[in-house]
């Protein structure tokens, strides 16, 4: 069953591609990891300002970048023009897309946070690779002790308000393989100190395929 989201945060749209403009080397480097090797055709989902576009590699013969937020699609098309690959950007939600072809790999970054039902989304995302075909996924994640309070208590509060309804304190691996994927390889990274009280520096970077 298709489920109809609006996907509607001018604030954020607003504030997102200046942050994404200014990001650290230490995020660009494993956006970059997150894209290596792929190969053949790829879906992004929720692609923003197209900060990815132009870390695909070469050998990725389309990119088709889901970006249901008006404003970051035009962000988008604009740095699709850009890309080193051809990028098609599409105004449809992950929950709505469909298309007639099963892609090779499917690029989550930063976006699971984000969806209201990551579980349903997951599930369709798997759905519409090819069998072996690639999850790629660098997402932040819900980190444990104080820090972990302190996620619940912002994405009660404000964060998801201002955010784009971002939700920081996410079981996102938990919900890769509860949606049937095979992880291959995963690991976390800090992307500033530890002691840094942003909720969303601990990132999850991994790779999973539909069995
Ligand atoms: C934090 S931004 C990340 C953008 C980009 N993936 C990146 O790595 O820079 C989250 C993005 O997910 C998009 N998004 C939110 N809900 C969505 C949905 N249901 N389907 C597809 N994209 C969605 C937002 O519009 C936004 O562009």
């Amino acid at each position: 069953m298709t489920v109809a989201v609006r996907v509607h945060n001018p604030f954020f749209a607003r504030v997102w591609p200046v942050f994404a403009a200014h990001e650290a080397k230490a995020v660009k480097a494993l956006r970059r990891e997150n894209l290596a090797g792929l190969s053949g055709r790829v879906l992004e989902v929720g692609a923003g300002s197209g900060t990815n576009f132009a870390f695909y590699p070469e050998s990725v013969e389309m990119v088709v970048a889901v970006e249901p937020e008006p404003r970051l699609a035009v962000k988008a098309r604009e740095a699709a023009a850009g890309a080193p690959i051809p990028v098609v950007v599409t105004d449809e939600t992950a929950e709505e897309f469909s298309d007639e072809q099963q892609f090779d790999a499917v690029v989550c970054s930063l976006v699971l946070c984000s969806v209201s039902d990551p579980g349903g989304v997951l599930q369709r995302l798997r759905s519409l690779l090819r069998p072996g075909g690639q999850l790629r996924y660098l997402e932040h994640v819900a980190s444990a002790g104080v820090r972990g309070q302190w996620q619940q208590l912002v994405d009660a509060t404000f964060w998801p308000r201002i955010m784009g309804n971002c939700h920081t304190h996410r079981d996102t691996e938990r919900a890769i393989v509860d949606a049937g994927f095979e992880v291959e390889c995963a690991r976390r990274e800090w992307t500033l100190p530890v002691w840094a009280p942003l909720p969303v520096s601990e990132l999850a970077l991994g790779r999973a395929h539909r069995p």
